[in-house]
């Protein structure tokens, strides 16, 4: 595995490959990633991950202060995955002139997480557009956790970029149900409890919010009752339906986002 922080470096570095898969992170890897990882391995000739804490797509400073990071240890389980390449760029070479301020979103960008987060999906727009131009990947892969994140992207990218394929990758869970999140290195025991409980309250009643949305009440008073202080959305998505690329197939997913004290955790069931 080559560690390479310079654009040009890297840029030399892959010239003329022809099948490269992507995997952007912001660090904090866990086995969520390395599902994507092993998937690019598996289908690309070379695979590079990025680390890079983009800044401009956290809200609140905080936040991004407190995103966890940890480098070395990354580090040792992208080599055990043999990647070629992680990719740890400067500021500087993502942002030469600064982010872009004129990014056109579909509508969806100002819903869910978009109605909380101002400008966070274009932000995340934005730096996956320039990693684009910088690797030049043929596939790029996201984890369906991030839902949102993974329509708007392809929304974006696709008309844009004939030649990449956005690959969504199912989302990995602890045995407690919990999805695998960089935040969750930021969770109590008890925390990780009602977490686990969230996630089993919405799997065990996801029929019947499907069937008669005033359920999605009974299910918000349940969570609410169990330690969450605060649901940002708790919402039932066709999200095949809700933004193109469209597929013929329903797919109904609950989509939801809160707080356990100051951390915001999302999942979709
Ligand atoms: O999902 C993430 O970790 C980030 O939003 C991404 C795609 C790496 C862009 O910074």
């Amino acid at each position: 595995m080559k560690i390479i922080k310079s654009k040009n470096k890297l840029q030399k570095v892959i010239n003329n490959e022809k099948k490269i898969g992507f995997v952007p992170t912001m660090g904090g890897i866990h086995l969520g990633h390395l599902s994507l990882v092993k998937r690019s391995i598996k289908e690309c000739n070379k695979t590079i991950v990025s680390i890079f804490v983009n800044k401009s797509q956290f809200n609140k400073i905080n936040d991004f202060n407190k995103y966890p990071r940890n480098l070395k240890k990354d580090i040792k389980w992208l080599k055990k995955l043999k990647i070629d390449i992680l990719y740890l760029p400067s500021e500087k070479d993502i942002y030469p002139k600064g982010p872009k301020k004129n990014i056109k979103l579909h509508s969806f960008a100002k819903t869910l997480c978009g109605k909380y987060r101002p400008g966070h999906f274009k932000a995340v727009v934005d730096v996956v557009e320039r990693f684009i131009k910088i690797i030049k990947p043929s596939r790029i892969y996201f984890g369906e956790k991030d839902i949102q994140q993974l329509k708007l992207v392809e929304n974006y990218i696709y008309p844009i970029y004939k030649d990449i394929n956005v690959v969504e990758c199912k989302t990995i869970r602890e045995k407690n149900g919990i999805a695998y999140s960089s935040r969750n290195l930021l969770l109590n025991k008890k925390q990780i409890k009602i977490a686990s409980k969230v996630y089993k309250i919405i799997k065990i009643n996801k029929k019947k919010i499907l069937v008669s949305s005033k359920f999605l009440k009974i299910v918000k008073n349940k969570i609410l009752s169990i330690g969450v202080k605060k649901i940002e959305y708790l919402k039932v998505v066709n999200i095949n339906k809700v933004i193109k690329p469209f597929k013929k197939k329903e797919r109904n997913k609950i989509l939801l986002s809160y707080y356990l004290e100051q951390i915001r955790l999302i999942d979709n069931i």
